[in-house]
């Protein structure tokens, strides 16, 4: 559930018409719901309720620093692929023990900082990974806690580009190898080993795939404690898919019940703590993108509806064929409805926000393109040196601009001409 709903015939934002944010802030602007996020943040917490567990939420999913400081405050970890991650992550107060670190080429600084400021764990990914950590910890007099990212081989059944747990896929250490890494690991002087994890992919919409991975790291578990090497947390990624169009995944209560359940039977009451790495499932649905109609341009084919959104601000659509809803702001005015194809002003074919979308629309017309609050604006370019879009959070009846449209004199901010070394030519 969101907080984005009409209220006779306009769209709202928690108590704010999407309408009135628009004029003040321009279009095309990413609008989020703060009730929202905390709403799905706290539906893994209650979901866990009193099983140990750290939600370590997927920065990559939406890096805005109003989204992480909130989540914070709410008591969230973080779950970082990069230094920029972290540092955004201290920038917003979150707390460098709720951290853990995954991606599967960690960079030695990047080690570095994230040893010094002390995070929660390092999630390697390949034997060649933990050496590298293993050094520079030693270099500099830590010892860096890790857990193994496990590649379980599971079908994850969702999009290939955002599958993970396949043996082809190039995550983790595959799970036939992994207990002769974790050997290793423990042998390592700079290093310990406090957990195991995977994240098999993204936007899954059903639990049995979930399951089958918690089985093979149950079963590497068991062989770890036979060896002696303690497991102090189970991370089990994130992935849990959203309703984009009418899919029907698993809320995160079914998940975790049925987790801890599987757990039970085999742990009795051992209580290994839990982590997960949620992205999508708290973000998506917490946003909106809205762009104002430009003009409609009918064809012998197809209809267009050219807004002032592009690939640039929302690549979901053109990247992974993702369908994500378009609704009309303001419903009010008498439209006649067409079926049209929602696309932008950037030179490609390829740039579409919807196709074949039965709208009732006129040039001027403001829309929202739903479930963009993940994986929107955190993968925005300038491709066509378009400067990227506001980014503003609703809060009740206010709204709080988070991030301002980027200028374009930002654009070329850091470029340089050529030093003129020889006689001008005129
Ligand atoms: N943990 C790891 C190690 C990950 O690689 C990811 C996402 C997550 C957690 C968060 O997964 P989530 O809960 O959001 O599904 N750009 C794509 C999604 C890429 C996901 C990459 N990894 C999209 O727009 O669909």
């Amino acid at each position: 559930m969101d907080h984005f709903e009409y209220r006779d015939g306009v769209l709202f934002g928690e108590d704010v018409p999407l309408e009135s944010i628009a004029e003040r802030y321009g279009t095309p602007c990413y609008v989020y719901s703060k009730a929202t996020l905390e709403r799905h943040f706290r539906a893994y917490t209650e979901a866990l309720g009193s099983h140990p567990h750290l939600i370590c939420y997927a920065v990559k999913a939406n890096s805005n620093l109003a989204v992480l400081n909130l989540l914070a405050r709410l008591g969230a970890g973080f779950d970082i692929v990069s230094q920029g991650e972290l540092e955004r992550v201290l920038a917003a107060g979150g707390d460098p023990a709720k951290v853990v670190f995954s991606g599967v080429a960690k960079q030695a600084g990047e080690m570095a900082r994230a040893l010094d400021v002390g995070i929660k764990c390092f999630n390697v990914e390949s034997l060649p990974e933990l050496e590298r950590l293993d050094r520079v910890a030693g270099e500099r007099g830590k010892i860096a806690p890790v857990s193994l990212r496990v590649n379980p081989d599971v079908d994850a059944r969702t999009h290939p580009y955002i599958s993970t747990g396949l043996k082809a896929n190039k995550f983790g250490i595959p799970v036939d190898e992994a207990l002769n890494v974790y050997e290793i690991a423990a042998g390592m002087a700079n290093v310990r080993v406090v957990g195991i994890d995977c994240h098999i992919g993204s936007q899954l919409t059903e639990l049995s795939p979930f399951l089958d991975a918690l089985d093979r790291l149950l079963v590497l578990l068991d062989k770890l404690a036979e060896r002696g090497i303690e497991i102090e947390h189970l991370d089990l990624g994130g992935g849990l898919g959203v309703p984009y169009q009418g899919e029907r995944p698993p809320a995160p209560f079914d998940y975790a019940a049925s987790l801890l359940e599987r757990l039970s039977q085999r742990e009795g009451k051992r209580q290994l703590p839990l982590l997960f790495e949620p992205g999508r499932s708290i973000a998506a649905n917490a946003g909106v993108m809205l762009t104002r109609v430009e003009f409609l341009k009918p064809g012998e084919t197809k209809n267009f509806a050219i807004v002032d959104a592009a690939m640039n601000d929302l690549i979901r659509p053109a990247l992974y064929q993702a369908w994500q809803a378009i609704l009309p702001v303001d419903t009010r005015a008498p439209r006649e409805p067409g079926i049209y194809d929602v696309v932008g002003p950037v030179c490609e074919t390829g740039d579409f926000l919807g196709k074949d979308r039965e709208l009732a629309i006129a040039a001027g017309d403001l829309l929202a393109v739903r479930s963009a609050g993940a994986y929107g604006f955190v993968m925005a370019s300038n491709y066509n040196s378009r400067s990227r879009p506001a980014e503003v959070m609703v809060d009740g009846d206010r709204s709080h601009l988070i991030r301002q449209r980027e200028r374009l004199e930002d654009l070329w901010a850091g470029e340089s001409l050529l030093p003129s070394d020889g006689p001008e030519v005129d």
